[in-house]
């Protein structure tokens, strides 16, 4: 585990620097970049200075291929949607031909089956092996939609599925463990100080210690980096 603290711009612009790297590296050895994207507020900075000029130079997005971590079950126009944050910061703004939408319009179990199906065609049946799986946190120490004491955690089968999150009486759609630690690369962006809590208790967990959702994300012979403002770092090493 490689944990990289910045000022909270820096960050993204890492974020940013090695999605150059990582995507020119993988087009150039295998020809395309394979990417599942996080949702919620934190990447959408990511995504913008993705879509900026200085970076759209730098990468061949129509090699990009553009998965989702997870996605909640709303309208792919609704403001809930992962999908339409991803539009409105990226791909309205980018040529980007290959982009896999969870169909979040869809009831719960027939998205995750949508989906699961996407997943099992691309990767020929193998358990996915992303490029690139970008993750955030939630205060309460879930990824993607892998909310703590939720069904999905203990799902080794599947690779994508729907996820019922009792807090929020609703359900969700998400990559399983075993999806997202057959990655190449899992970057974690986490920045704010109402993370910082969250991010003390996973950095000193055990692996064991299965509470945290986000604490068993263990490639498993991929890379695992933390990427953290100086906000969400500062209690660490107390
Ligand atoms: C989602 C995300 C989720 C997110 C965390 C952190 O669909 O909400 O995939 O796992 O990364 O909840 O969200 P913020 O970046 O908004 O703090």
């Amino acid at each position: 585990m490689e944990i990289n603290k910045n000022e909270f711009h820096a960050v993204f612009g890492q974020a940013a620097d090695w999605f150059v790297i990582w995507s020119n590296k993988a087009i150039a050895e295998r020809g395309i970049f394979t990417v599942a994207l996080s949702g919620g507020s934190t990447p959408r900075k990511l995504y913008e200075l993705l879509a900026s000029g200085e970076y759209q130079a730098q990468i061949d997005f129509t090699k990009v291929h553009f998965f989702f971590g997870d996605e909640r079950n709303v309208q792919p126009d609704s403001d809930d949607s992962n999908y339409k944050m991803a539009h409105d910061a990226l791909f309205s703004k980018i040529n980007a031909p290959n982009v896999y939408r969870v169909k979040g319009e869809l009831a719960a179990i027939d998205a995750a089956n949508d989906y699961e199906q996407i997943l099992r065609d691309f990767f020929q049946n193998e358990t996915p092996h992303f490029d690139l799986i970008l993750l955030g946190l939630g205060t309460d120490g879930h990824t993607a939609s892998l909310f703590p004491d939720s069904p999905a955690l203990d799902e080794q089968v599947r690779f994508f599925t729907e996820n019922w999150v009792e807090k929020f009486g609703a359900y969700r759609l998400t990559l399983t463990l075993p999806a997202i630690n057959n990655a190449r690369t899992i970057l974690f962006i986490v920045t704010g100080a109402d993370k910082a809590q969250i991010v003390t208790q996973i950095m000193q967990s055990e692996p064991s210690e299965i509470k945290f959702p986000a604490r068993r994300i263990n490639p498993i012979d991929g890379k695992l980096i933390w990427l953290l403002d100086v906000e969400a770092f500062k209690n660490v090493n107390d």
